[in-house]
């Protein structure tokens, strides 16, 4: 292509092509990216890539001695999964390791596959890439495997058993690789990388890498969070208020069905010395690990603070109404943290956030057609899918000619084996006052259970 272009100068006579102004390599890279983004839709297997010309000039994030953050952000993907939002981005976070023997763990998403390859070759600078240790295969980590697998053909492929047979299913990728087991060490020369498998968290094949030299824990999903890494990745340079709620949000979202492996990988954790957590999404912890270990037990234990949340569906304000009522209630039993939510405007994974974050939940909904409101039901079955546990709970509904809903969230709260408030409360049309009077009573009466969690004890994992 830049041949092309080299040529038509000569043969027109009249081109403009000077090369402070339009670089070769500059065109080059363009029609590689073009390439790349063309082999996507196409699902084309057979990538082939040019090498860029001019020199390499990321210097990337030093996090220990020898290990570099070469992950990219993602400023532009709208929903992570395709189903939750982003509204501050996310990173795909790689680690490289500089030793006798170089080591990439993880990739990072396929959209960002060409980036992701020059910090790589901007740290290797000329060397060769002898590992990549995969410690998840979710797509948003493995995506970029085969392009790095072109680069470097002989690099070994590391990983368990389950990690060898996705990277067939999804990539067709068989040859030079390394199978490990549970516990099993590799040496970098002086780097020794121990391999703990920690399975559903967020897979079946998820495994963690310790690097036993420097401390360094490289946790896969564990510890993650959403919100790009904006300047530095390394929590102790940066303000990370931000990013509790986001790391909250994406663990109710992404792994919050899994609480029991996560207590499971805490505990396999116990005996490792970590210094450092690299996770695959959000910043480089290492000011604020206890901080953020004990969030992630408190969250997989189901213990959620003193708070309630109302969650309401509402099609002319009837049901709102219920809702604000029982907030008040909740607020005269003493309860500070309320936290109404609107199902029709508030995106799900926010309103899932909110559960996981506190003990009580307080659902309303009207009836419709002889059902109930679909936008609350959407909401129960995505709490349903994530099997969440240890909840106190209080319904109520309205109708205009025949009640539906509040009989559904009674079958909803049994499926959930939750404590249940023996107060509900079901409104023909307007609410009136000895309903209204009885929503403030719901609401005393979750109040006074939810600050008195031990009558949950039952109930927990
Ligand atoms: Fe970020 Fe489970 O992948």
């Amino acid at each position: 292509m830049v041949l092309g272009l080299k040529k038509w100068k000569r043969h027109s006579g009249k081109g403009k092509f000077n090369d402070s102004v339009i670089k070769p390599t500059t065109i080059a890279n363009f029609f590689l990216s073009l390439h790349l983004k063309q082999s996507q839709q196409n699902k084309c297997f057979n990538l082939v890539f040019t090498k860029r010309k001019f020199s390499y000039m990321f210097q990337n994030q030093k996090i220990a001695k020898d290990i570099y953050y070469v992950g990219v952000n993602d400023r532009q993907k709208h929903k992570f999964e395709n189903m939750i939002p982003l509204p501050f981005g996310v990173s795909y976070n790689a680690y490289l390791i500089m030793d006798k023997k170089t080591a990439l763990i993880d990739t990072v998403d396929i959209s960002m596959g060409d980036i992701f390859i020059d910090k790589i070759q901007s740290q290797l600078d000329g060397r060769t890439l002898d590992y990549l240790i995969i410690n998840h295969m979710e797509p948003d980590h493995s995506g970029s495997i085969r392009i790095i697998r072109q680069y470097y053909p002989e690099m070994i492929i590391v990983g368990n058993a389950k990690t060898i047979s996705m990277l067939d299913g999804f990539y067709g990728v068989d040859e030079n690789i390394k199978e490990i087991k549970d516990g099993e060490i590799l040496s970098l020369g002086t780097h020794k990388i121990q391999f703990h498998l920690t399975p559903m968290v967020h897979w079946p094949e998820t495994m963690m890498s310790y690097d036993q030299t420097e401390k360094v824990l490289f946790s896969g999903d564990a510890f993650g969070s959403f919100g790009t890494l904006d300047g530095t990745v390394l929590d102790s340079e940066m303000n990370i208020d931000r990013y509790w709620n986001e790391m909250t949000r994406y663990y109710a979202n992404i792994v919050g069905k899994y609480g029991a492996a996560v207590q499971k990988a805490l505990r396999k954790l116990t005996p490792v010395d970590f210094e450092i957590i690299c996770s695959t999404h959000g910043p480089v912890w290492k000011e604020y690990i206890t901080q953020v270990v004990d969030l992630y037990d408190q969250l997989s234990r189901y213990e959620g603070d003193e708070g309630v949340v109302v969650v309401y569906g509402s099609m002319y304000g009837f049901t709102e109404l219920m809702a604000e009522t029982v907030a008040q209630g909740l607020s005269e039993g003493g309860i500070k943290d309320i936290i109404i939510h609107n199902v029709s405007k508030t995106d799900a994974s926010f309103i899932l956030r909110d559960i996981f974050k506190y003990r009580g939940l307080v659902v309303g909904s009207p009836t419709y057609s002889n059902e109930l409101y679909p936008e609350v039901e959407s909401l129960l079955r995505k709490i349903e899918i994530r099997g969440i546990k240890n909840r106190i709970f209080g319904y109520f509904g309205s109708f205009t000619w025949a009640g539906a809903a509040v009989k559904r969230l009674s079958t909803f709260v049994e499926t959930m084996k939750w404590v249940t408030a023996e107060i509900s409360v079901e409104e023909k049309q307007g609410l009136k006052a000895e309903n209204y009077r009885a929503c403030l009573e719901l609401g005393h009466e979750v109040a006074k259970m939810v600050k008195h969690p031990v009558e949950r004890k039952e109930h927990c994992v």
